[in-house]
């Protein structure tokens, strides 16, 4: 596997979730997609001396252009780190953090959107930031709400907008940064479970139109079967990948029987490593 530039180069073969202890079935086959990012023995130390905190361990995977990848693992194991260290907030304590020159953007738990701005106006924010001029901001937030079905919503302050409306409007907000690799953390985590169902729809058709790549963070193993193309399980802290496992391919909905059954295999192998560990 050649690494030039810090561009990522489609690799001869894909690491082989299979090869893994916990692999459910094959990982999607390394059709032509090349690898968008790719943690190569990461870990990652906070703080010195007794104080230090070893929240990730030589944790290495690869997300590749178009992938929905979830990463699930018990509170405190690092997810949130792993994403910030992908998004270049922070930097790893040792091994390497690639993201081959793509764009990534981020999407938080809470939406944190800015209570005295309205829907329209968040998302333009993200828009002036990324330098797009003032005469093509207009017609690109009125897209961008469209896209997470907010039309005639650009006019509302967060607090006049449901829980799952200002989630729309944090996604319309994260697609302005006009990323090819989406990080989100938890964010449909405080949602009821109905408009988590609906959400995971909209995500799922925004990221086929927009061919997103997506890092996906969440505690909810349903969440992971219904939207990861694969799951990767992080141990309890400090986070080490323990297990991957591939979805099948089609169509899926939270209720089918191949989502339950997946997500029955992620509860296990959660439940067994949090026994391992007494949590
Ligand atoms: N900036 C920081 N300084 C010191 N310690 C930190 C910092 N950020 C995270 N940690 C510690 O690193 C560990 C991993 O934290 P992290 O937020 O990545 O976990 P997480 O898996 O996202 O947890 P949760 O599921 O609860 O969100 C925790 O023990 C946390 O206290
Ligand atoms: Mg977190």
């Amino acid at each position: 596997m050649t690494v030039r530039d810090n561009q990522l180069t489609p690799p001869a073969a894909a690491p082989g979730a299979s090869a893994l202890p916990g692999a459910h079935q094959e990982a999607p086959p390394p059709a032509a997609a090349a690898e968008a990012v790719r943690l190569t023995g990461v870990s990652k130390s906070y703080g010195t001396g007794r104080t230090q905190l070893l929240a990730l361990d030589g944790v290495s995977l690869t997300v590749r252009d178009g992938e929905f990848v979830c990463i699930i693992g018990a509170s405190g194991c690092g997810k949130s780190t792993l994403l910030n260290l992908v998004a270049g907030l922070d930097k790893p304590t040792s091994g390497r953090v690639e993201a081959g020159g793509r764009r990534v953007g981020l999407m938080f738990q809470e939406p944190a959107l800015f209570p005295w701005l309205t829907a329209g106006r968040n998302v333009e924010l993200a828009l002036r930031a990324r330098g797009v001029p003032k005469a093509a901001r207009q017609a690109q937030v009125a897209e961008l709400l469209a896209a997470v079905r907010l039309q005639g919503f650009a006019g509302q302050r967060p607090h006049e907008l449901s829980g799952g409306m200002r989630q729309r409007v944090a996604l319309a907000r994260a697609l302005a940064q006009d990323a090819d690799v989406l990080l989100m953390d938890e964010p449909f985590g405080a949602l009821d479970a109905m408009t988590r169902d609906l959400l995971h729809d909209e995500l799922e058709r925004i990221c086929t139109d927009r061919t997103l790549t997506v890092l996906f963070v969440t505690h909810n193993v349903r969440e992971a079967a219904r939207l990861g193309d694969r799951t990767i399980v992080l141990s309890s802290r400090p986070g080490r990948v323990i297990a991957e496992y591939a979805a099948p391919r089609g169509p899926r909905r939270t209720d089918s029987p191949e989502v339950a059954q997946l997500a029955g295999l992620l509860t296990e192998r959660l439940r067994e490593e949090m026994g391992r560990h007494g949590s």
